[in-house]
């Protein structure tokens, strides 16, 4: 791993800091879900609520919309005919405003532009970030813009998009064993840093995983860890509730249940990201890498559907960019070098080895949607394993 500068080694002793005093507060043991809060959120502290970079070349991981604009230019098209008569976007968690960058300007080339975009960004660091580059667009594009502090109380006809915040949610880790199951939480080792520890998993967690095990072809066998994302289910079901007519676009790298807790996967899929280096030591340097684990798609798919919205397409995003028109796209490149630059980012965008199949892309809508808004998930249908 890269050695820390001054100033990040004193930020990691601040977070390191915080860390014992809570886990102290709490009588020496805290679930991973409560050390994800502070380590990852906890306002100026946090991987997202401090200054680092984070996202692109000069910070620790790269997404699709910060790969290329052609990520933007297809959701475009997946949006626009959701787009008529006023209907408006709303972005969680927009990152660098990459996303909303492209998504606008190739919008406008559309004469699709949403009446209103608004962004819910948690992380106040990232939602400065967001504006500094967005304040570069045209007064046409900006003046649609606005950021919210929590969702908004009316609903909305259009769109809602997520790309990658599925996966930045808290979750909890587990472990089956001969007797039931226990809950992979966080103490402190004698050198007051911190480490897993192990205890019963609580009423609430036990009947969650019992429910898990239940609904999956062969039931959890013990040894096997993992992760579970139980906010899954209310985040969904408040992201239902704000949509009146249209559509959500939820792009993430994930499952669905039966392959992502598969007695072949016993370890998890727990994840940390530093400097473009992924490692499973989410215990390395608190505060300075990002901790992910996969999003369960089945989970999320049951949420929406319980919510009263369609699970109308599931899908790589590879076949999502496909449906959606990228040959279109990369067909308007201009010059030769343009046109090389494109083709070398779609292929990391499509290719199996890089984004094209771990990342997933699922639509669900309410009310009759545009056919057209169906063609991005018309080339492949992978619902049958949700
Ligand atoms: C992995 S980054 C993805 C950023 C961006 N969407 C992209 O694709 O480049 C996760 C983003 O979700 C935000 N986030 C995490 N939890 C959130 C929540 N509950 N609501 C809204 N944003 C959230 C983070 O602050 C960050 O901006």
């Amino acid at each position: 791993m890269p050695a820390l500068d001054a100033a990040q080694a004193a930020h990691a002793q601040r977070v390191l800091a915080a860390l014992r005093a809570h886990i102290a507060a709490r009588g020496g043991w805290i679930r991973f879900d409560e050390y994800l809060e502070l380590v990852l959120y906890a306002p100026g502290l946090g991987y997202y609520s401090a200054g680092a970079a984070k996202l692109g070349a000069a910070g620790d991981f790269i997404t699709a919309p910060e790969l290329s604009a052609l990520f933007g230019a297809c959701v475009a098209r997946a949006c626009a005919p959701l787009l008529a008569d006023g209907g408006e976007i709303l972005e969680l968690g927009a990152g660098s405003g990459a996303l909303a960058e492209s998504l606008l300007l190739r919008l406008a080339e559309l004469d699709a532009l949403p009446s209103r975009y608004g962004i819910l960004e948690v992380s106040a660091d990232l939602r400065e970030r967001q504006c500094a580059r967005l304040d570069a667009l045209a007064p046409a594009l900006r003046a649609r813009l606005h950021w919210l502090d929590a969702l908004p109380s009316r609903q909305l006809r259009g769109v809602i998009l997520a790309n990658e915040v599925a996966d930045a949610l808290p979750f909890r880790c587990f472990r089956v064993t001969e007797r039931g199951y226990d809950e992979r939480g966080v103490a402190l080792d004698a050198d007051g840093l911190p480490r897993w520890a192990e205890r019963a998993a609580d009423p609430a967690l036990h009947a969650e995983l019992e429910r898990l095990s239940a609904a999956l072809p062969s039931p959890l066998a013990p040894g096997h860890c993992g992760e579970l994302c139980l906010p899954l289910n209310a985040w969904m079901a408040g992201l239902a509730g704000v949509l009146e007519h249209g559509a959500m676009l939820q792009f993430d790298y994930g499952l669905g249940r039966a392959e992502l807790y598969h007695a072949q996967r016993t370890g998890g899929t727990l994840r940390c990201h530093y400097r473009h280096r992924a490692h499973a030591d989410p215990f390395w340097r608190p505060g300075l890498q990002d901790i992910t684990a996969w999003v369960d798609f089945t989970r999320l798919a049951d949420a929406a559907a319980a919510a009263g919205l369609d699970v109308a397409g599931y899908c790589t995003q590879a076949a999502f960019l496909l449906g959606a028109g990228i040959d279109a796209e990369l067909g308007r490149a201009g010059d030769a070098l343009e046109q090389a630059r494109r083709a070398s980012e779609a292929r990391q965008l499509l290719l199996p080895g890089e984004m094209g199949e771990t990342f997933k892309a699922m639509l669900l809508t309410r009310g009759q949607v545009a056919a057209a808004a169906r063609q991005a998930f018309s080339v492949q249908d992978l619902r049958r394993l949700l």
